[in-house]
């Protein structure tokens, strides 16, 4: 299979080493819209690096057989739709678009397409919770009644990044809202967030926040509490609590999970705590291109669809408008659903 990749950044250029070892890909071509970083990509693995128009058009290298987006979000939904209208299998990475309507746009065009786009959550993917979901699933923590979800970055962004992110809901607690409904398997009914910029100076120049906590109530009465931060002085810090009548298990938490005990008896200070997220995740990661290029040989169906990513993108929006206009705020009134 030949694999187009599109946005050699960050997250790109893990992407491209993932795919350019995998077995069912015989043919890698990368683009950026920075030419000379798709070219140092494409030396260090092999690929072909190619312009975006050429990706679509085959002018470069050909057309290949399905696309990988991870280019700046602001392309995400155009990217969408061109591979779309070129009848090509797309998967991309979150969020689709950081508001509603160009969300629902890039999804009309692929639903007319009648084509495939998965997105990147890549927690679906993970271990830990996958585990989780079976024990929720299979009933082993008997009614489930509250669960407490972590996302805690290292050190904040770059002050550019900040105004093109979406703010702290859409960039960071978007994978919490997908894998809270991935794991519980209900729809959250309300939410109630709060947010602070007590923090560095940026975060209040750019109208966002450095920490934020929601509280989430969701269809069968669960009471779940989504807390972020971008200053975890202490490591990337990933975690998911669930805890019912019967039992309570933790996603993420291992000896390399950056909390200290307080307790005399406690374990110490992690050895290693988790730098960040290509660490944190990168088994998960390998195993959702894996599934990718299997949805697109058609062995399986699509994990993560566009109105997964929806889904989820409509919790953060609530969020916004719960911490701006400081109220309860029902997901009945958020529009796309
Ligand atoms: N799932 C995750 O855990 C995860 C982690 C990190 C980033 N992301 C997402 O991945 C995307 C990229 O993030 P990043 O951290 O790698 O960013 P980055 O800034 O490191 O890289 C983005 C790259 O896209 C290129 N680019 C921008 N516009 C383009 C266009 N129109 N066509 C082609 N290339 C273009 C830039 O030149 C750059 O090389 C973002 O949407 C982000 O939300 C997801």
């Amino acid at each position: 299979m030949r694999i187009g990749l599109i946005g050699t950044g960050r997250i790109g250029a893990f992407h491209a080493e993932v795919l350019s070892r995998h077995p069912a890909v015989d043919g890698l071509l990368v683009a950026d819209a920075d030419p000379e970083r798709a070219a140092a990509t494409a030396a260090r693995t092999g690929a072909a690096a190619v312009t975006v128009g050429g990706m679509f058009t085959g002018a470069d290298a050909g057309v290949p057989d399905a696309v990988v987006i991870c280019s700046a979000t602001a392309s995400h939904a155009g990217l969408i739709a061109r591979a779309a209208r070129a009848g090509l299998p797309a998967f991309c990475e979150k969020p689709i678009a950081l508001d509603l309507p160009g969300t629902l746009g890039a999804l009309a065009e692929v639903e007319a397409a009648g084509s495939v786009l998965q997105l990147g959550f890549m927690r679906r993917f993970d271990a830990g919770y996958a585990a989780a979901r079976a024990a929720v699933r299979e009933g082993r923590l008997g009614r489930l009644h509250t669960v407490r979800a972590v996302t805690s970055d290292p050190a904040p962004p770059p002050a550019a990044y900040l105004p093109l992110s979406g703010g702290l809901y859409r960039d960071c607690l978007v994978h919490d809202f997908d894998i809270l409904r991935w794991v519980t398997g209900r729809e959250v009914r309300e939410v109630y967030a709060t947010g602070s910029d007590a923090g560095p100076g940026m975060f209040r120049a750019a109208g966002d926040v450095d920490t934020a906590a929601a509280l989430l109530t969701l269809d069968d009465g669960t009471l779940a509490t989504a807390t972020a931060t971008r200053c975890n002085g202490a490591g990337y810090d990933v975690r998911m609590e669930l805890a019912g009548e019967l039992d309570q298990i933790a996603v993420g938490l291992d000896d390399r999970t950056p909390v200290t005990s307080a307790e005399p008896l406690g374990p110490g200070a992690p050895v290693k705590p988790w730098p960040g997220f290509l660490e944190r995740f990168a088994p998960a990661y390998e195993a959702e291109l894996d599934a990718y290029l299997r949805v697109v040989r058609g062995e399986l169906a699509n994990p993560c669809d566009g109105r997964e990513a929806l889904s989820a993108l409509r919790i953060a929006e609530a969020c916004e408008v719960s911490r701006r206009e400081r109220r309860p705020v029902a997901m009945a009134e958020i529009p796309g659903g």
